[in-house]
């Protein structure tokens, strides 16, 4: 008897670490690069597909993306553009440098805003300082002298984070940055990154002020449930989402095409 109730218990167990993992498995984005099948699951069209690496084929996608966002339809040409994903890791701060840096190279005036005020990244990625920063313009600092020169990019000017603050999420949905965004609207265009949307509710505040919001999928590690949550919530927010950039794809054919 108590060897059937032992037996009974482990088969119990068994079977509910089964289900999860058939959850988690199912809930992967396991063959999202598929076009289609992502806009299926958002509802927004594909506006770029970065490989995972570096080199041409990295430079060839960015080019894609900033190509494609000049060519928004219906929504104007975005000058604030918001960069956000559900989960850490997606790519957000990744995408926001590489399409700033892209930009850049059309001799346009760019900026690039560090608005992940909770790990900032861009500051060390570029080699610049962290303050002055978003964070001291915020808190009635000067906004002219707080924009830094990205080192290898004329015509970049980079916002880095500035010092960690408090209220994170307060401070970026207060008047003060939106008076940021409309000081910059002189220029081409403004890459915003951001925290985790899936985490805090950073990225709501400033996708909400932007006027375009682009969603970061990361094929490796998105869950869809996840990702079905946190766009809900953007639209809440009231952000103008234009697209969804698939980002870790396996390297296109295009370089197969030009070997042969
Ligand atoms: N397509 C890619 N190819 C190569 N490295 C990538 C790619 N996307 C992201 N990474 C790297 O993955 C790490 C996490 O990306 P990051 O942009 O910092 O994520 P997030 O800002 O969403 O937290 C970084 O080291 C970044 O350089
Ligand atoms: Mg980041």
């Amino acid at each position: 008897m108590r060897d059937a109730l032992l037996a009974f218990l482990v088969a119990l167990v068994v079977v509910s670490e089964l289900t999860v993992l058939v959850y988690y498995v199912g809930d992967r984005f396991s063959r999202t690069e598929d076009s289609a099948e992502v806009t299926k699951l958002t509802g927004l069209p594909v506006i770029a597909k970065i490989p995972r690496g570096s080199g041409v084929e990295l430079i060839e996608a960015f080019r894609v993306l900033r190509t494609n966002l000049m060519v928004l339809e219906g929504s104007g040409k975005p000058r604030t553009l918001a960069v956000v994903s559900a989960n850490q890791g997606a790519g957000k701060s990744f995408t926001a440098l590489n399409l700033a840096e892209s930009a850049a190279g059309l001799e346009e005036r760019i900026v690039l805003i560090d608005a992940d005020l909770r790990k900032p990244v861009l500051h060390d990625r570029l080699g610049i300082a962290r303050t002055p920063g978003l964070s001291s313009v915020l808190q009635g600092g000067d906004l002219t002298t707080a924009l830094q020169k990205a080192p290898d990019t004329p015509f970049l000017r980079v916002l880095a984070s500035g010092k960690p603050v408090d209220d994170a999420s307060g401070v970026l949905g207060a008047r003060a940055f939106r008076h940021v965004l409309d000081s910059l609207r002189a220029v081409r265009l403004v890459v915003v990154d951001t925290p985790p949307a899936g985490l805090f509710a950073d990225a709501m505040a400033v996708a909400s002020q932007c006027d375009a919001t682009i969603f970061v999928l990361d094929v490796q590690t998105s869950r869809r449930r996840q990702v079905r949550q946190t766009l809900e919530a953007l639209d809440r927010a009231g952000a103008n989402m234009v697209g969804v950039i698939v980002n870790r794809t396996t390297t296109p054919k295009r370089a197969a095409y030009y070997q042969s």
